[in-house]
């Protein structure tokens, strides 16, 4: 079959399980039904940047669609604001020079909604983009589901059936940190999941006293163990107000002392916020007179084998990937919606992020099963 396209692919952002199964699905469909020449670069736009990369060929996509990770490897350098010498510096111009150099027609990132983000600038800067959505926080907006996530789902819900046991044990609260980032997707997929009596959400924020008022009334019911799931990113109703506050006074800065002032509020906030898990776990303590331990799930949630769905969601969207370059379509994000794929333009889906929605039909089975939602 003669060589139709140059197609340079690369993984950016944390890393996450299914990237693999999505380079493999790519590029052996790009290699067998569409007779592409593939060149992989390593460490996610670093490798666009320094120009590294390895061509990928039959043997190297063989035996990877069970394996974590990246065979590529990954940062969460951005071409236009990428250290390099100790200086921050914008290094797109490169990126270009190392896709014009290779020849190449296309480039497929996977990431999460930053990838997104520096895929869409360099479409802008007129090369031909293609991009598929990945992340275990499940927050990348006009896709139904990112590859990782049901994997991430399945580590966190075994994790919180095994804090059961243990919290039972010795009548504690068990207080567990979900990652998620800035959505509450898999604290609360894994909290429903796995029986978890709390569920702390970013888009909900919590009153300490609500929650303690529902661990105690599990005492007098004879139940002396609470789990609470918390999403890394769930917040106190004082903390979400202060930090409310904090992004109005910079957004009507008048100056740059007021301005000054407002990002000085708004990092001693996020300070406070690095550890908001061992305050509440501390708080509920006193509140209720359990004891209470921390759990920090951690990468534990990124590593590992991927899930039967998520190696199958990668594939899907890794083929109608190369289809779509096989087409010529490009500046798109290849999006899953049901059993189908979607080609979504790259400017609708920057600069959104997925949040549950307060009427999501998650949120409505966790409350009627009694999870106390901290609000
Ligand atoms: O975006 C994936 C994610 O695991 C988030 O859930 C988490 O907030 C973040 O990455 C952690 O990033 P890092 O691996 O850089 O510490």
């Amino acid at each position: 079959m003669s060589i139709t396209k140059s197609v340079g692919i690369l993984t950016a952002g944390g890393d996450s399980p299914g990237l693999n199964a999505a380079i493999r699905g790519f590029g052996k469909a790009g290699l067998g039904a569409y007779g592409m020449h593939i060149i992989g670069f390593r460490d996610g736009f670093r490798g666009l940047v320094e120009n590294r990369s390895v061509r990928l060929d039959e043997q190297e996509l063989s035996g990877i669609l069970t394996i974590g990770g990246t065979l590529l490897g990954t940062s969460r350098d951005k071409p236009h604001r990428m250290t390099v010498g100790g200086q921050v510096l914008d290094m797109t111009d490169k990126v270009v020079e190392t896709y014009n150099k290779l020849h190449l027609d296309c480039l497929v990132c996977l990431g999460g909604g930053g990838t997104q983000k520096n895929a869409y600038r360099l479409a802008q800067k007129g090369l031909n983009v293609i991009t598929l959505p990945k992340t275990i926080d499940n927050d990348v907006a006009m896709t139904d589901i990112t590859f990782g996530f049901d994997t991430a789902l399945g580590i966190a819900t075994d994790a919180i059936d095994r804090l059961h046991s243990t919290a039972h044990s010795h009548h504690r609260i068990i207080v567990c940190e979900i990652m998620g980032h800035n959505t509450g997707w898999l604290a609360l997929g894994s909290g429903i999941a796995g029986g978890a009596d709390v569920i702390l959400i970013p888009e909900i924020p919590y009153d300490t006293q609500k929650i303690a008022d529902a661990i105690a009334m599990r005492s007098r019911q004879g139940k002396r163990f609470s789990i609470v799931a918390v999403a890394e990113g769930a917040m106190s109703k004082e903390y979400a107000q202060d930090m409310g506050a904090a992004m109005e006074m910079k957004k009507n800065a008048a100056n740059k002392k007021e301005k000054a002032k407002a990002n000085d509020a708004i990092a001693a906030l996020e300070k406070q916020h690095a550890s908001h898990i061992s305050t509440l776990s501390r708080n509920l303590e006193e509140l209720t007179h359990l004891e209470s331990r921390v759990t920090i799930l951690g990468h534990i949630q990124r590593g590992g084998t991927p899930s039967a769905a998520d190696r199958l969601l990668a594939t899907r969207l890794g083929t109608a990937c190369a289809k779509m370059i096989s087409e010529e379509q490009y500046g798109f994000m290849v999006a899953s919606k049901g059993d189908t794929t979607e080609a979504v333009p790259l400017d609708q889906v920057v600069g959104k992020r997925k949040t549950v929605p307060l009427d999501h039909p998650w949120l409505e089975s966790a409350r009627m099963v009694g999870t106390n939602m901290g609000d």
